[in-house]
């Protein structure tokens, strides 16, 4: 380094390309399931063809069908030919080596020492070095037997060790406070917190990542990213598909858990957090705790108050079924399809600052961005030619689908007449930096691969959440139930009151920016 260089700070390496993982075996339980062949597959093998991946490694798949290892050679390559691009012959005949398959069911634990054999041969032939990655890409209810089993059969080494074992849990982590408690004793039996990263595919989101950058890889925003300069913040993830194929799943999850509990809170998190002591795992989750815990508990009569949901109906034009006419959806369920609540955030920073946050499917765009709506100019001397005050201040932080980020201000439209009229100045990634931005699956496994916990949720995150969450949960569950909302809206009607309406006069009139 060159003398008065700056140090390679934490930040600064995490940045940087070219981590290389330790030699390892990802073992993926579920390997016959739709996230393997739609994500993990894909994943992994662009990792391979972009030479992120250490020389030696292998993937495991492991799935109660029984076949043989060339099977499953052949149905990955199919599954990437349909989600990613399909691999010619000379990739391929340098990827396919690299894979193996188990197959047993979960609850028997010869099929684990049938697991150990294999990964010891591959330990010889690919030379992984006794080093695993665990993925549980499996329903819940199986993770805690398979975190159980991978104990007993000796398929996990401690931290004493010079090999290393790591696990990675798909969500739903839970499917309550008590559940997601649970399993986090179940899975702390067999690893300690340092080898579990709870993923959470929304950190693992180029545009999510950039918000840390953005607070504080920047110095312009620091001073207005607070309660005397902010009125309120707006989050929004919306989907235009309905519930496909999920119903299973979904009719028992619902919105605030499949979206909110997870992805926005995390958003969330990201947004209203602290400066964190520095970039690595442990001080950004620790500062992202700290603002899950101070959001104000939504219970009992509040819940009426600050939180509101709805399910999709048929659309307007009748091509969208509603929910309750989807395969295997009860005709009379009350599951919602769409959720928003409205949070207070009690620390110094964020007091009487509301932030609003909004999930759906089957709503007329799909978006996933946050908007950071400043006050109005506190002496207005310039009023439009209709007399309107002018807009405040807006930033909005687009996670998807046009990634980028527009803030909104004020200017003067040219002419004799003193119009005003909001403009923005855009930053747009693809134009920026015309390059693709990795997949967020990528991402996190090169994370998991490399032991960077940054972009998983700690235990202690899950659990705030979940703390948050559940009674709403109970509330709705006791009473009432979702508003309807014709598919290919912007979700009921309830969602625009809570923004637009509450005790305090100066919030009317708010309304959710229509992105
Ligand atoms: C998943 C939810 O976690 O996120 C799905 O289970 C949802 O219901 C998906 O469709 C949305 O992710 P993305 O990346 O498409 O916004």
């Amino acid at each position: 380094m060159a003398s008065g260089a700056p140090a390679d700070t934490p930040l600064r390496k995490t940045m940087k390309s070219g981590r290389t993982p330790e030699p390892q075996a990802l073992v993926i339980f579920g390997a016959t399931g739709d996230l393997t062949r739609r994500k993990l597959m894909p994943a992994v093998y662009k990792l391979f063809c972009d030479g992120l991946l250490p020389e030696h490694f292998a993937v495991v798949g492991f799935a109660r069908e029984a076949m043989t290892e060339d099977e499953f050679r052949r149905r990955m390559r199919e599954a990437l030919g349909e989600f990613a691009t399909k691999p010619g012959d000379e990739e391929w005949a340098r990827f396919a080596p690299h894979l193996a398959y188990v197959g047993s069911v979960f609850e028997d634990p010869e099929g684990f020492l049938a697991l150990r054999r294999r990964l010891e041969e591959l330990d010889r032939e690919q030379g992984t070095g006794g080093n695993r990655l665990y993925y549980l890409a499996v329903p819940p209810g199986v993770m805690e037997l398979v975190a159980e089993q991978l104990g007993r059969a000796g398929l996990v080494c401690d931290a004493r060790s010079d090999c290393f074992s790591r696990i990675i849990v798909e969500k739903p982590f839970g499917h309550d406070l008590e559940s997601a408690q649970q399993l986090n004793a179940d899975l702390h039996r067999v690893f300690d917190e340092r080898q579990v990263f709870r993923i959470d595919h929304y950190l693992g989101k180029e545009t999510t990542q950039n918000i840390l950058v953005f607070r504080f890889g920047n110095v312009i925003w620091e001073p207005v990213w607070n309660r005397t300069f902010v009125d309120h913040v707006e989050i929004t993830v919306a989907e235009t598909v309905g519930v496909e194929q999920r119903a299973g799943y979904y009719e028992k999850a619902g919105a605030l858990r499949d979206m909110v509990q997870s992805h926005l809170l995390q958003v969330l998190a990201l947004v209203a957090m602290e400066p964190p002591a520095s970039y690595d795992a442990d001080s950004i989750r620790t500062e992202k705790v700290k603002v899950l815990r101070s959001i104000r508990p939504i219970r009992g009569e509040d819940v009426a108050h600050d939180a509101v949901r709805g399910q999709y109906a048929a659309s307007e034009d009748g091509k969208a079924v509603g929910y309750r006419a989807e395969p295997n959806v009860d005709p009379q369920s009350r599951t919602e399809t769409f959720a928003a609540l409205r949070l207070w955030i009690d620390n110094w920073r964020w007091a009487d600052v509301p932030f609003y946050v909004r999930t759906g499917k089957r709503l007329k765009k799909k978006v996933s961005e946050v908007v950071v709506r400043f006050r109005p100019a506190p002496h207005p001397i310039l009023d439009n030619v209709e007399g309107d005050r002018p807009a405040p201040n807006a930033l909005v932080l687009k996670i998807q689908p046009q990634e980028g980020i527009s803030l909104f201000f004020e200017a003067k439209v040219p002419g004799m007449r003193g119009e005003l009229r909001p403009v923005s100045m855009d930053f747009d990634y693809s134009r920026a930096f015309q390059r693709e931005s990795p997949e967020a699956y990528q991402r996190l496994l090169l994370d998991a691969m490399v032991g960077d916990a940054t972009l998983f949720a700690r235990e202690d995150e899950v659990v705030a959440a979940w703390t948050l969450i559940t009674p709403i949960l109970e509330e709705w569950a006791r009473t009432g139930e979702p508003e309807a909302y014709p598919a290919g809206s912007w979700g009921p009607a309830c969602s625009d009151r809570l923004i637009g309406e509450t005790t305090r006069a100066e919030d009317r009139g708010r309304e959710w920016r229509e992105p």
